[in-house]
């Protein structure tokens, strides 16, 4: 049934439609991600180490890349269904505007309190971290989106939640601040002065705005020098895609319901958790031989990990104090230029995305802020929705697929990810509105300071 007047402007799945099962992509993987490497003996993270930072239940999903499927508990299902399913929106007004034959559908995760897809991971990570007994979880956050997420879910569990904000977005954003504080989280600037990874990094780089990269440093600092504190992560590790696929996997039941197989997959990626997460399922079937896909990594260019990145181990933080990760990378000690779109500002990319891009069964493209701001302001008028600056950059590439598909009349059908909204980047709109953003693109002179800095391991 691809009879364009039967699709609906928005496909809802029935509730007895959702996903019970999230699915691990690593398990049809036959190039598996690397292992994590302990920074001290460059051997894989057993386990046991891995538990001294981590909740058990997590270490063990991090650690699996065989088991294909595992159950969602019934607890997460319940808090899943206050959200989810999510809408699958067929953008037929974009289409109109732009007068593309193509057929462009959006996967919108903006539709919960916390504004993004982040809370599919956060109320699963502070499930197990309430299961183990725990008193409370650390983290980071970017752009504020995976710290309030995280303190939605602690607040709903009843979990002490302390969040590293990076300072820039702690300044850009006090209102997202303020959310986090209004579900119990105590939130912290980075770097700070609280920590001493963060005095370092701060006598280090005096007047930094601060990195992803630093605020894990903290928040795994803060964990591991408290007693029943665990670390928990937004992105990049594999157990998040795992969480995330709930994404994928209702998309993929949406887009089956009405017989519609997607030429092109696009999301943003910062640390890769909602792009891993949507491409999950369809990935699986590509790397089956069952079907192809176009899949499009999204990244900005000024910080622009798997484009002008290297392929090598690298630790995950700025600090030096997590495990490495084989990854594309600009270097742990790589500090993005304070672009807007805070969510991608990592140097790194998941072991899994990274993998399946260095075996070329995905793309990867860099677009600057201003045409991203462009996309969304064009997007927020037409499809009534304000984008998340993120999720923006996975606009921008699919408006201009649907554009060549004008030039060369192709109806494909491009799917794409709406990982969020955006009301609380309206510092960041403001300054694109006044004319006053601009863009930074990292010269090879800067990648290779930070290439200077990736520890050496054979
Ligand atoms: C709205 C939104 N989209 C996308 C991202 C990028 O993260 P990831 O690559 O893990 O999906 C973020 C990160 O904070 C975000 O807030």
């Amino acid at each position: 049934m691809t009879d364009n007047n039967k699709i609906p402007y928005k496909i809802y799945l029935e509730e007895s439609e959702r996903p019970k099962q999230w699915y691990n992509v690593r398990a049809d993987m036959k190039n598996k991600p690397a292992p994590l490497l302990n920074p001290g003996t460059l051997k894989p993270m057993t386990a046991e180490e891995l538990n001294h930072v981590f909740c058990d239940e997590l270490v063990k999903q991090e650690l699996d890349d065989t088991t294909a499927y595992f159950d969602i508990p019934q607890e997460i299902q319940d808090f899943y269904k206050m959200y989810r399913p999510s809408p699958l929106v067929r953008a037929y007004c974009l289409e109109k505007a732009l007068d593309t034959p193509a057929k462009i559908y959006y996967k919108f995760e903006g539709n919960n309190t916390s504004g993004s897809h982040k809370l599919n991971s956060a109320i699963a990570q502070a499930y197990y971290a309430k299961k183990q007994g725990l008193k409370g979880v650390t983290t980071e956050t970017g752009a504020g989106q995976w710290g309030t997420a995280l303190s939605m879910a602690c607040a709903y569990l009843g979990l002490d939640c302390r969040v590293y904000m990076v300072k820039c977005s702690y300044e850009q954003k006090p209102f997202r601040r303020e959310v986090m504080r209004t579900y119990g989280a105590n939130v912290t600037p980075s770097p700070s002065e609280s920590t001493q990874v963060g005095r370092k990094i701060l006598a280090e780089h005096p007047g930094t705005s601060g990195s992803l990269g630093c605020a894990i440093s903290e928040a795994v600092e803060d964990a591991t020098t408290h007693e029943g504190y665990r670390y928990v992560l937004g992105s990049v590790l594999s157990q998040v895609l795992l969480h995330q696929s709930v994404i994928g996997l209702e998309t993929k039941a949406a887009l089956d319901k009405y017989g519609i197989t997607p030429d092109i997959i696009i999301g943003c990626a910062g640390g890769g958790s909602n792009l891993g997460g949507l491409i999950s399922p369809f990935m699986g079937e590509k790397l089956k031989g069952e079907k192809d896909y176009r899949i499009i990594a999204v990244e900005p260019a000024s910080c622009p990990s798997l484009t002008r990145g290297k392929y090598a181990y690298d630790f995950c933080d700025t600090g030096m104090v997590c495990p490495l990760a084989k990854m594309y990378t600009l270097g742990s000690g790589f500090i993005p230029s304070p672009n807007h779109a805070g969510g991608l500002r990592y140097h790194g990319m998941s072991s899994v995305l990274s993998q399946l891009y260095d075996d070329g069964l995905m793309e990867a493209v860099s677009v600057e802020q201003t045409s991203v701001f462009e996309a969304a302001t064009k997007f927020a008028r037409i499809e009534g929705i304000l984008p998340a600056p993120e999720s923006s950059h996975a606009i921008k590439v699919a408006m201009d697929e649907a554009l060549k598909c004008k030039e060369t009349g192709e109806a494909k059908t491009i799917v794409f990810g709406l990982t969020g909204t955006g009301y609380f980047d309206m510092v960041a709109y403001g300054k694109y509105n006044d004319g006053e953003m601009s863009d930074y693109i990292p010269t090879d002179e800067d990648l290779a300071v930070g290439f200077a800095g990736l520890p050496k391991v054979d």
